[in-house]
């Protein structure tokens, strides 16, 4: 017996634009975001939720796009690492990166900056162990953990000098408040 195919469109709000693309609504929206959309940010990695590489957030909390089908996120404010910052207006942690130098082949890197945008958004003042336990599930197999964790923390310094700097204007003002 043969699946039937039944697209259907549906409305996303990515990077704060509202979009509308037309899918099976079991497409995960990892291959919406880079095939239909063109952002590359997002990586494919295992395709089983297990790597982090294809994360994105989602209503403020980081989550994996390879495992959530586009059927499931109407109305939910999707932010990618295109949408944290560009080469002109770095998000402190996109800086904390580069300044610490969190890469080498480069693939995880999604997924962690996702991460971390993520942790601290909910804690501005994350401790080691919350660093870890934060980045624990996001696999960097070039082994530049040290350079990793070493950038979350730069992170962490940039992010308070940002919000005293202008204490108006949040440095994740362009990512949704995270939802209870
Ligand atoms: S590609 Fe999504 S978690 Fe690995
Ligand atoms: S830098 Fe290559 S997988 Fe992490």
């Amino acid at each position: 017996m043969t699946t039937m195919f039944v697209p259907s469109f549906f409305t996303l709000k990515v990077n704060g634009r509202n979009v509308v693309v037309e899918a099976d609504p079991k497409t995960p929206l990892l291959y919406i975001l880079r095939n239909d959309l063109a952002l590359n940010g997002p990586k494919y990695g295992c395709g089983l939720g297990e790597c982090g590489a294809c994360g994105i957030l989602m209503d403020g909390r980081a989550v994996r796009a390879c495992t959530v089908p586009i059927g499931a996120v109407s109305s939910r404010a999707i932010t990618t690492l295109e949408g944290l910052g560009d080469q002109g207006r770095l998000h402190p942690v996109q800086r904390a990166f580069i300044e610490e130098s969190g890469a080498q082949c480069g693939y995880c890197l999604n997924g962690m900056i996702i991460s971390a945008v993520a942790l601290l958004a909910r804690n501005p003042d994350p401790q080691e162990a919350d660093i870890r336990e934060a980045l624990r599930h996001n696999l960097c197999r070039c082994g530049t953990h040290v350079e990793i964790l070493s950038a979350v923390r730069k992170a962490v310094v940039l992010c308070k000098a940002a919000a005293i700097a202008a204490p108006s204007a949040s440095v994740h003002s362009a990512i949704p408040e995270v939802q209870a």
